[in-house]
């Protein structure tokens, strides 16, 4: 790690949709991700900080903030990677969530947006006798593999302008499972699922502002997914799919 002249400064949101920045000075270490910074404030300094995490291995999706501005999965985020010379970061909530208490937000409406989008799935009405073979190299498993290691971080619905300004948009992560699904060879749930994602709110209301694929910290491109659905939907109305 290189040489630092002092600690961090770390200003922390406190309190919910209204509240005040709270710095504290947190000592560099080696190697050190956001998360660790947070946890080390909320062990060493105010206990009372509210902030959520599970995994600290990049799996279970709970630990997105805003970190200097920009939405990130804080345990993979060294602090060497976002704080500039100066030493200095700057934690919120994610954007586009309501805030329960300090870093954490109410992820309900963010997964409610999954299942109005079909995003379960849905069995055949006679299930197969055997585990069913899908090649690993057609066209299907591919756009469905290419966005399924999803997490639900929240990291693309919190960068999303449309998710923004209008709350009935599904958004980029529950269209991102749609397709998925729409793609699984084994599902019958799509005349539903493409209802649902053609309505208000749906595929049709993306920009294709690109933000959702640019911050996703598994690599995952719901704008592409959005673009599949929007085809598909095309396929459906003239009656070839
Ligand atoms: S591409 Fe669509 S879903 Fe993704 S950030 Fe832009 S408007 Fe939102
Ligand atoms: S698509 Fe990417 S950014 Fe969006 S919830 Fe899933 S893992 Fe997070
Ligand atoms: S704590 Fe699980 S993804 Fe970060």
């Amino acid at each position: 790690m290189a040489a630092h002249a002092g600690p961090l400064q770390v200003e922390v949101w406190r309190g919910t949709d209204t509240g005040r920045f709270q710095t504290f000075a947190v000592p560099r270490r080696a190697h050190q991700t956001v998360l660790d910074v947070v946890t080390e404030i909320q062990r060493a300094q105010d206990a009372s900080l509210a902030y959520r995490f599970a995994c600290r291995v990049g799996m279970c999706g709970s630990c997105a903030m805003t970190v200097n501005g920009r939405p990130r999965w804080t345990c993979r985020t060294r602090v060497s990677e976002v704080a500039g010379g100066d030493d200095r970061l700057r934690l919120e909530p994610l954007r586009n969530f309501t805030v329960v208490k300090d870093l954490a937000v109410e992820m309900t409406r963010f997964f409610d947006k999954w299942r109005d989008a079909g995003g379960a799935f849905e069995p055949a009405a006679a299930p197969a006798g055997d585990f069913a073979v899908v090649p690993p190299s057609s066209p299907q498993r591919q756009a469905a593999d290419a966005g399924i290691e999803c997490i639900g971080c929240g990291v693309c619905h919190s960068a999303c302008d449309v998710v923004a300004w209008d709350p009935d948009y599904l958004g980029p992560a529950a269209l991102n499972r749609a397709w998925t699904l729409v793609n699984d060879v084994r599902d019958a749930g799509n005349g539903a699922r493409m209802a649902a994602v053609s309505g208000r709110g749906g595929c049709h209301a993306c920009h294709t502002h690109m933000s959702c694929t640019t911050f996703c910290p598994k690599g995952i491109a719901p704008t592409y997914a959005i673009a599949g659905l929007k085809r598909a939907m095309v396929r459906r109305a003239i009656g070839r799919r």
